[in-house]
């Protein structure tokens, strides 16, 4: 049986089933992935009513992230993804989460510590995936097993290459334009 996670993550996809296509379990395991990370990260239990995968701020990063990517097909895809965002915060009276998931989305991807406690912890989270756990920020190998037991990285890391390499013909010398400094 899907968790209320996985449920909240899926409809907040579904609108976008079309342009992640054969993507999609790939793109949803990361963001839920991601959001895991963020639990462990913080010391929660996912499901529990504090951790932060419960708290609109960190599903709508966590969902839009790297949506653009798809949505707008393109690697240089924070704005994109950011306007999507946007869209849903404001369709669903959120407005008020604007500035700070705006933030967390574009500071996703910075080398950097990032400033701002939410920021700071999704940036982490997002690391740990991409890097397949070689950075962890003290996560214990054995939680981070879990996760990627939970919910398999199949097709991610390739996917990635793919768009890369299609990012590095179209634009040699802008080969990662969303990492930041
Ligand atoms: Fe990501």
């Amino acid at each position: 049986m899907a968790t209320k996670l996985e449920e909240a993550v899926a409809q907040r996809l579904e609108p976008w089933s079309a342009a992640l296509g054969a993507d999609r379990p790939v793109y949803t395991n990361h963001v839920l992935r991601v959001l895991s990370f963020c639990d462990a990260l913080a010391g929660r239990t996912s499901g529990n009513t504090t951790a932060p995968s419960t708290r609109e701020e960190f599903l709508t990063a966590a969902v839009f992230h790297d949506l653009g990517a798809w949505t707008a097909n393109t690697f240089d895809y924070l704005a994109p993804s950011i306007d999507l965002a946007r869209e849903w915060l404001t369709a669903n009276s959120r407005e008020d989460l604007i500035p700070l998931v705006v933030t967390m989305i574009d500071d996703h991807h910075k080398i950097r510590r990032a400033h701002g406690a939410e920021v700071e912890l999704f940036r982490r989270a997002d690391t740990i995936d991409v890097t397949a756990g070689l950075r962890r920020f003290g996560m214990a190998r054995n939680d981070y097993r879990a996760v990627l037991d939970r919910y398999p990285a199949t097709g991610f890391r390739p996917r990635l290459a793919r768009f890369a390499a299609e990012r590095t013909r179209a634009h040699p010398l802008s080969p990662f334009p969303m990492v930041k400094w």
